[in-house]
């Protein structure tokens, strides 16, 4: 008696062809993913997923506009031009940032100045949304009241953080093995050594002088308003 015949064999055949290309499709990038030998890595200026008006009063538009299409576009335009420089260094930006000592010398100010700014303006747009007053809740809640014992007290020691930092930098709420931690860096440096970051302001005067001049102090008050507290609790649950 014969097991299979020819229909079944082919029914079986036709199964693993398209078990294989499922598979195919799933694992594999994109071939324009995929930098061919030769070809520098290169980065693209985030679209935003709301427009630059959404977050008045407390971030005006044309502040937003220009922060987005001047600023982070100039530092997207810079590291892209340094990384042409060395083709060879296909290692993400963040990892970078994390350890310059694996940049070349050549480009390695250029690549913490402007790498930084392409990475932490993508953070800081990427978590601005009004949020009505509302808190975080959840797990990042739960990670905040132990950390900092209450919201309030979180929002207090951010804020000091924020109005301490001399000149230009950044305010951080990081994630680290103890928990976590505030911290704040200066021009465009990254807390990318100590942790993973969820959540940063920009100090910078071009992030708020048009609308607060020199109210440093009003703009991370009004910042409390704008923080997309859903997002950062994506980045939260990514980081562990
Ligand atoms: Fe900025």
């Amino acid at each position: 008696m014969k097991m299979f015949n020819r229909n079944t064999i082919f029914k079986v055949f036709t199964l693993f062809l398209f078990i294989g290309l499922l598979l195919t499709i799933i694992g594999c990038k994109k071939v324009e993913d995929i930098p061919y030998e030769g070809e520098s890595m290169s980065y693209e200026l985030p679209v935003l997923n709301y427009t630059y008006d959404s977050l008045a009063p407390y971030i005006d538009a044309e502040t937003m506009e220009i922060h987005h299409t001047k600023h982070h576009q100039s530092y997207t335009n810079n590291l892209n031009a340094a990384l042409e420089l060395h083709p060879e260094l296909q290692i993400p930006i963040e990892e970078l940032l994390a350890d310059p000592s694996l940049i070349p010398s050549d480009i390695r100010t250029t690549i913490i100045n402007n790498g930084g700014g392409y990475f932490n303006h993508a953070l800081y747009f990427s978590i601005l949304m009004i949020n009505n007053g509302e808190t975080p809740t959840g797990n990042l809640g739960l990670a905040i009241d132990i950390a900092f014992n209450s919201f309030d007290d979180f929002k207090e020691a951010f804020t000091t953080a924020a109005a301490t930092r001399f000149g230009s930098g950044w305010a951080w709420l990081i994630v680290t093995n103890e928990g976590l931690k505030i911290v704040s860096t200066a021009n465009q440096d990254t807390p990318l050594d100590q942790g993973t970051p969820i959540l940063n302001i920009d100090v910078w005067e071009h992030a708020y002088y048009l609308n607060y001049q020199n109210r440093r102090a009003d703009y991370i008050e009004a910042f409390f308003h704008v923080i997309n507290w859903d997002k950062v609790a994506e980045l939260y649950e990514d980081s562990l």
